[in-house]
């Protein structure tokens, strides 16, 4: 006699659909850091150590938040599959694992954001200079909190130009590591057709000096002018409650609920994550928002033009089997 009881995990097809929506994940230099295994109760998200960015991210704290917003794509895919996750973080090699929870249709919101996962990408270009409508804010906060974060709006331009040179003095630190630059020449690649780092479509045109929030330099070409007018900048200052390895895979899930939320409401995202790479600079940026917490990243958000897209490896690479 067949059983017709819920298989114990996911079926072969979902978990595979699952990985290729995981791996669309926002990582580090789009270093994709991330393995996933199928296991008789679940799936194992698992750190790729040999990834790692030793001058930019020594401690493999980016690593994790990337692992976590793969981590966050996942429990959207099986969600939309109707069958979602539950998890737990883990502090090794296995920095998230899932197992299914009771059968449940996918709510309004679940099967949004997991639209949204191929279509969100991280803004390089420059933002219209219109205000956000002004629900937005509320709603990427929410979205932070939902997965225990929070979303600190910068508010007025004093503080705005206190952000912008807290990431421009950051910036100008790590530039001057030549290890820091070697790694992120090997990362930024003239080649749109790689399937790792940052092309030259997604890169952006090269940080224009009168910029006021300092992008990372990914090689893109050079220009005169500074085409970015927004004279009002959204800033916000991103972080969880602590700072320890769970907290960063937690981190990258609540990051990716903010990315996807925003693609959701049509609004694009930049991440400047250069000031919380440096214990100092970090310190100064708590100091803005008057946080207890270290930051994990600052977002702009705006309107902008889709812009280039970044590639990713096969799905069968990320798979262990
Ligand atoms: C932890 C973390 C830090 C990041 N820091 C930056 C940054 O400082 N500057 C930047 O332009 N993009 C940054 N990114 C975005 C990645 O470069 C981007 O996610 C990756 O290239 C993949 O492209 P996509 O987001 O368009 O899919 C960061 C992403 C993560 C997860």
């Amino acid at each position: 006699m067949t059983s017709m009881t819920t298989p114990r995990t996911w079926s072969p097809e979902v978990f595979t659909a699952a990985v290729g929506d995981a791996v669309w994940a926002p990582s580090i230099h789009n270093s994709q850091p991330w393995r996933f295994r199928s296991t008789a109760d679940g799936v194992d998200v698992l750190l790729d150590e040999a990834g790692r960015l030793a001058a930019c991210d020594p401690d493999g704290r980016m690593a994790r938040m990337s692992c976590g917003a793969a981590a966050y794509n996942l429990r959207l895919a099986f969600a939309a599959a109707g069958r979602p996750a539950q998890f737990r973080l883990g502090g090794g090699r296995v920095v998230v694992h899932l197992w299914p929870g009771p059968p449940h249709p996918p709510t309004p919101l679940e099967r949004r954001l997991h639209w949204q996962i191929r279509r969100r990408h991280t803004n390089r270009g420059p933002f219209a200079d219109c205000r956000i409508d002004p629900s937005v804010p509320a709603q990427l906060t929410d979205a932070a909190r939902r997965e225990g974060g929070w979303l600190a709006f910068i508010e007025g331009k004093q503080a705005i130009t206190s952000t912008a040179e807290v990431i421009r003095a950051a910036d100008a630190r790590l530039r001057a590591d030549p290890a820091y630059v070697r790694e992120l020449r090997a990362w930024s690649t003239a080649a749109d057709e790689r399937v790792e780092g940052i092309g030259r479509g997604a890169a952006g045109a090269a940080p224009h000096p009168a910029e006021l929030l300092t992008r990372r330099d990914f090689g893109g070409p050079g220009h005169d002018m500074n085409r970015d007018v927004a004279h009002d900048p959204v800033v916000a200052v991103f972080g969880v409650l602590g700072d320890g390895p769970h907290e960063a895979v937690q981190a990258g899930m609540a990051l990716q609920g903010v990315l996807l939320t925003a693609a959701d409401l049509g609004v694009a995202a930049a991440m400047y994550s250069q000031p919380t790479e440096m214990a100092e600079t970090r310190g100064w940026l708590r100091d803005i928002v008057g946080g207890l917490h270290d930051p994990q990243m600052v977002l702009r958000f705006g309107y902008a033009p889709t812009t280039c897209y970044t590639n990713r490896r096969p799905v069968a690479d990320a798979i262990l089997l």
